[in-house]
């Protein structure tokens, strides 16, 4: 484990063109979450996140506001650092990219590369997204836009400094190939290596049309390209260029954390500046799907964006950081809507967890005075409980180290629901009838008890409070704020002895029903209702928060082809609203490709993907059979893909 090593993670630094929307929380919430493990393991971490100040698009918009740009993104960032603080993210540093550090960082690096004959000055024509801070040329333009953003683009001519990008393709390519962890997940990284084989032209860097950004040195009236400025800030904030020191300890930045839309100028344009620069590139840069609202992405112009700072004061800060970590799958898009929040809330932290300590400290109390019994010889159930609990361990771990939060989570959820279902099979309330059961009693409530525990040391990253509120109920850690990862993987280290006292539910149901209710009558205050039934008696019905985990959706089949070599199975290609999917199924037996091009179909929409026959199934459709044949379910009436199903 880490014995002082350094680990150095970093979000991207946002904009401060207006408030962060829970998308943005995403990301910085995902990098706490590994800071956090990293720091439990001893590492010495440095975590950094901050705020892109400069750029057009800022000038405009404090402009437009009537203010000067500094007075517009003070107030901003001030905002982000609230929000940070709310969303308990443990950051060691906030950077912001007008402090004078960042400015000579930028300053000397440009310099750097220009003395070596990297950065040169050249007349330029191109088009400028100024949403996207971006720079094309005509043949990159989709139908005249932006083809990142489809927004307009202004045509510019200037005379301007060039970095010779185009330089270092290969050697980055070498990179890339050599380097496998260098950009993940694996999708991106043959989206970037495909990219770079198409060319790489010279990039602009700096700009004469406004003034909001770092002056270049040499050349009057010229500022440097914002892109180029941002991505410096991963040096700035670890001393670079005077505190060589800090700098040797941290850099390489062991993993710059980012969303898809932003790989590209970390997994290109970044690491060829440091080439120029003659420094280490970073070990990698992992890109990370978004968080959609039903209608597409979240954004200020569609009026559609979610505010954390709302919902965390609704729902509390460990349930919203659960929801986030665990809706995106690995590496894909995921879907925000505040019914599912609810059900997640209600079935896995409520019901699940909430349950699991809820019923040991109950059991405790009424079988064992309260007091965490001295266990008896183990049997072979629990060294089924004990072994899921390694097993568990060693999995959480191996999901963390490659970021994907989703299946650790559903990692502990593997132990949780094993222990709930161990409390039903060892049937503490009949052994407390039984005087000489007493040691095998005691033997199944430490261990739920020790389960608890372990549960709370994996779930110490993604939820920060949740240890110590589980210790004031039922005091399993010495100390809840110093946990150390190892703990988790050690059978047997709960202290017995210690008194347990009941108090409020760790995670109160919310009434669905009674939410909207009130939010008609704007009350935004949730609904705490007692936790659900202690024993699962309503096996034969699911109720409408267990519905709501299944998102049905509506998804037009644009394309169809069979699966070569494989006699059963169809890939479609279908659209749901905005985005695009592949999904194989095993239908080719009843449908031909041609029949089902067309055709609106109903969809899981949050099926864990799956491959088969080496291609990625990011969905399930619906489809009726028996004996007689199969019929896929399709619409009665037209309506939009995308379309929600309830
Ligand atoms: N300023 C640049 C980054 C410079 S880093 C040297 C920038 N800023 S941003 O504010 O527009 O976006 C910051 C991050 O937020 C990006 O990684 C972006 O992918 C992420 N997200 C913005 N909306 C998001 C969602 N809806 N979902 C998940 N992440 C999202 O780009």
């Amino acid at each position: 484990m880490g014995d002082g090593k350094s680990f150095y993670i970093t979000t991207p630094i946002y904009y401060p063109s207006d408030n962060l929307h829970i998308g943005h929380a995403y990301t910085t919430v995902a990098a706490d979450c590994i800071a956090r493990y990293k720091r439990m393991q001893g590492y010495d971490v440095f975590f950094l996140t901050g705020s892109d100040e400069h750029g057009q698009k800022i000038e405009r918009t404090a402009r437009d506001k009537g203010m000067e740009p500094k007075a517009y993104v003070d107030r901003i960032v001030d905002g982000f650092k609230v929000l940070w603080d709310t969303l308990l993210i443990s950051h060691n540093d906030f950077i912001r990219t007008t402090e004078e550090r960042h400015e000579k960082a930028v300053q000397t690096i440009f310099q750097k590369v220009y003395e070596k004959g990297d950065i040169y000055k050249a007349k330029y024509e191109g088009w400028y997204c100024t949403p996207c801070e971006a720079f094309w040329t005509e043949r990159q333009l989709v139908d005249g836009k932006c083809p990142d953003c489809d927004r307009p683009v202004e045509l510019t001519q200037e005379e301007s400094y060039f970095f010779a990008m185009s330089k270092y393709a290969e050697r980055l390519l070498k990179h890339i190939e050599e380097n496998p962890d260098f950009i993940q997940p694996e999708s991106r990284r043959n989206e970037m290596i495909n990219f770079i084989k198409s060319g790489l032209e010279d990039l602009c860097v700096s700009r004469t049309t406004f003034e909001w950004g770092i002056p270049i040195p040499f050349a009057p009236g010229h500022v440097i390209y914002v892109w180029f400025d941002a991505l410096v800030n991963y040096l700035t904030a670890v001393g670079y260029p005077d505190d060589q020191e800090k700098f040797g300890k941290y850099w390489p930045a062991d993993v710059h954390l980012v969303g898809k839309d932003i790989v590209r100028f970390h997994t290109v344009i970044w690491p060829t500046i440091l080439m120029a620069a003659d420094l280490p590139l970073p070990k990698q840069v992992f890109g990370h799907g978004w968080l959609m609202l039903e209608g597409g992405k979240m954004s200020k112009s569609k009026g559609n964006v979610v505010d954390p700072l709302i919902l965390v004061e609704k729902y509390g800060v460990d349930s919203i950081r659960y929801y986030l970590l665990k809706e995106l799958n690995y590496g894909m898009d995921g879907y925000y809507s505040e019914e599912m929040l609810i059900a997640r809330i209600n079935s896995d932290l409520a019901n699940d967890l909430g349950n699991l300590v809820s019923r040991t400290i109950g059991m405790i109390e009424r079988y064992c005075q309260g007091v965490i019994p001295v266990p008896g010889p183990q049997e072979g159930l629990d060294q089924e409980l004990v072994d899921t609990a390694a097993a568990v361990y060693g999995e959480v771990g191996r999901q963390l180290d490659r970021l994907d939060f989703s299946s650790a989570l559903g990692a502990v959820w593997r132990l949780i629901s094993r222990a709930n279902k161990y409390i039903d099979e060892s049937a503490p309330w009949l052994l407390a009838r039984d005087e000489a059961k007493r040691e095998r009693l005691n033997t199944v409530l430490y261990n739920l008890a020790e389960v608890i525990r372990i549960t709370g040391i994996m779930l110490a990253p993604f939820m920060p409070t949740l240890p110590g509120r589980i210790n004031r109920q039922i005091p399993v850690f010495d100390d809840p704020e110093q946990l150390r990862w190892g703990e988790a993987g050690k059978w047997g280290l709960l202290v017995s002895g210690r008194k347990v006292a009941k108090g409020e539910s760790l995670f109160p149901r919310i009434d669905l029903k009674t939410l909207e209710k009130d939010d008609k009558e704007t009350s935004a205050e949730p609904i705490a209702a007692e936790p659900g039934p202690e024993v699962n008696d309503l096996q034969e019905f699911i109720t409408i928060d267990e519905f709501a985990r299944v998102h049905l959706r509506v998804a037009e089949v644009i394309g169809a082809e069979k699966m070569k070599k494989a006699d059963k199975l169809l890939v479609l290609k279908v659209r749901l609203g905005e985005e695009e999917r592949t999904i194989v199924a095993g239908i080719a037996q009843h449908y031909t490709p041609e029949e089902l091009v067309g055709k609106k179909i109903v969809v899981v929409a949050n099926m864990k993907p799956t491959k088969l026959r080496g291609v990625e199934s990011q969905g399930m459709l619906l489809a009726a059979s028996n004996e007689e044949g199969l019929a896929i379910l399709t619409l009665d009436r037209d309506l939009p893909s995308g379309c929600k199903i309830k």
